[in-house]
């Protein structure tokens, strides 16, 4: 009996020992890049509901549970219910506890019911973009006191009423872009209050699909005057054109450069993150916010970066630019990335990276440049140039495919190769005693010397020069 207890307590102990170090080296066996990967997770206690808890708080009868997930994050409780194809928000007592956060964005929503959000009066922050609702009953949001952040973008609504908001007294950001609104009586109230100066954050970028006059005004912007005094039939019918005074006073802007906020999926959960993948996009959209840490551009026709392209986005963490047609990164596009960690370049049709594009990426860690057409030239040393000044870079991809002597050949070896074909331009250094490693300082001096030589603008040869001293 003695004997089997201390046993017991013995193993006990030995388990309680071993444990922390089983966590650790599940920890190391993940890597580098999955370690980074996961660094959000790290601050975050993850907890699948489903099955049992879920039997538990509403008895065994509820079939076909969401797979929603129940998070912590500095205190805020999250309940992430995104792309489970639900046609309804499940009831409060669902959860572990009332959720600050709800994230419902890519389901199949199409009714707000009055009291759908009865049991959510925790909730500051609401996401419902992306779902199919056309209705929003008056007393939908009944309750939601302490709400302050409503997304309802990518939508169908073609009208709210501006009661269904005075249940939110505490609202200051609210999306709802990309719905197609009819902007004719029922909406002269709502309207009326997203143009009340202190509401600035209240349905910018929103505009009117209906009626054909009115078609792709933002409701900040028209005169709600208008809209309870027309004679037009809710169709639209454009003899209402001759009449109607705001016509004239307010034309439909003509856009030249796709808006970010409008192009793009925005999601604000573990990170605020932009999807502009697949958007047709031929250009960088303008006015990505400041605070977008992830940016995927892929997929699109965007042929060529510019100089400011993201000017503002200073939080980038990372950028996906593959799979364009992009030809040309200016100098200046990148600049003031400063935070940026992993740049995809894949899938384009760049033959070289010209001087000075990569300046800024002072805290680069991952460079994807595959499937792109390098040419193996003078001009791609810049690259290498650059890839060797920056040690802590891994990239992938950088391969010549042409000319033909070089084909398949990796750009380092092409550089590699070109050096020991010169052997003269190696000399000076050869005598130089603070040489650790002369081949790659012969390739940064020789890079550098050509540039000096041959490159424009002059102003950048002065504090390049720096660089070089930085090295040694
Ligand atoms: C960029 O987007 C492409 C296509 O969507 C994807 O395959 C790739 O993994 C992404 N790159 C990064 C670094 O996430
Ligand atoms: C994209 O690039 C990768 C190499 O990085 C290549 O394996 C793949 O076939 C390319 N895909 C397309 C669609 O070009």
């Amino acid at each position: 009996m003695r004997l089997t207890s201390s046993l017991l307590l013995a193993s006990l102990v030995l388990l309680l020992l071993l444990l922390p170090s089983i966590e650790m080296r599940a920890g190391k066996g993940r890597g580098l890049k999955g370690a980074r990967h996961k660094r959000a997770r790290h601050e975050l206690t993850r907890d699948r509901v489903r099955g049992v808890r879920r039997h538990s708080r509403s008895g065994p009868s509820r079939i076909a549970a969401p797979q929603c997930s129940e998070l912590t994050v500095s205190g805020d409780f999250f309940v992430d219910c995104q792309d489970q194809g639900l046609n309804s928000i499940p009831a409060s007592e669902t959860w572990s506890k009332q959720p600050n956060h709800l994230l419902f964005a890519r389901n199949r929503i199409k009714i707000l019911r009055d009291g759908a959000f009865l049991g959510f009066e925790s909730l500051t922050s609401l996401d419902l973009q992306q779902n199919h609702i056309s209705l929003v009953a008056e007393g939908a949001f009944q309750g939601l006191t302490r709400l302050t952040t409503l997304l309802l973008q990518h939508n169908r609504l073609g009208t709210l009423s501006e009661e269904a908001l005075i249940s939110m007294p505490n609202l200051r950001y609210l999306r709802l872009h990309d719905n197609p609104w009819d902007c004719v009586c029922p909406m002269d109230s709502l309207i009326r209050t997203l143009q009340v100066p202190s509401n600035r954050n209240l349905g910018n970028h929103a505009r009117c699909a209906e009626p054909t006059r009115l078609k792709g005004m933002k409701l900040k912007q028209i005169d709600p005057e208008f809209l309870c005094k027309e004679k037009t039939d809710p169709t639209g019918n454009p003899q209402g054109d001759q009449t109607d005074p705001t016509n004239p006073v307010q034309p439909i802007p003509i856009r030249t450069k796709p808006d970010a906020t409008t192009s793009c999926h925005t999601y604000l959960f573990p990170q605020v993150r932009m999807d502009c993948s697949k958007r047709g996009l031929t250009e960088v959209p303008r006015g990505i916010p400041e605070d977008v840490v992830h940016i995927d551009l892929s997929h699109n026709s965007i042929r060529h970066l510019k100089a400011r392209d993201f000017q503002g986005a200073r939080g980038l963490r990372s950028l996906n630019i593959s799979h364009n047609n992009m030809e040309h990164i200016d100098t200046g596009s990148l600049s003031g990335l400063l935070h940026l960690r992993e740049l995809d370049l894949s899938n384009n049709s760049l033959h070289s990276v010209q001087y000075g594009v990569l300046e800024d990426l002072y805290f680069l860690l991952h460079l994807k440049l595959g499937g792109n057409p390098w040419v193996c030239d003078y001009s791609i040393h810049y690259m290498m140039y650059w890839l060797r000044l920056h040690p802590g870079v891994r990239y992938s991809g950088l391969l010549c495919r042409s000319p033909l002597e070089h084909t398949g050949e990796s750009v380092a070896e092409y550089v590699r190769s070109y050096n020991r074909a010169c052997p003269k331009d190696r000399q000076p250094s050869r005598t130089d005693p603070d040489q650790t490693d002369p081949e790659l300082w012969n390739t940064a001096m020789e890079v550098q010397g050509e540039l000096e030589e041959e490159l424009e603008p002059s102003h950048l040869r002065a504090p390049q020069k720096y660089q070089i001293i930085r090295l040694s």
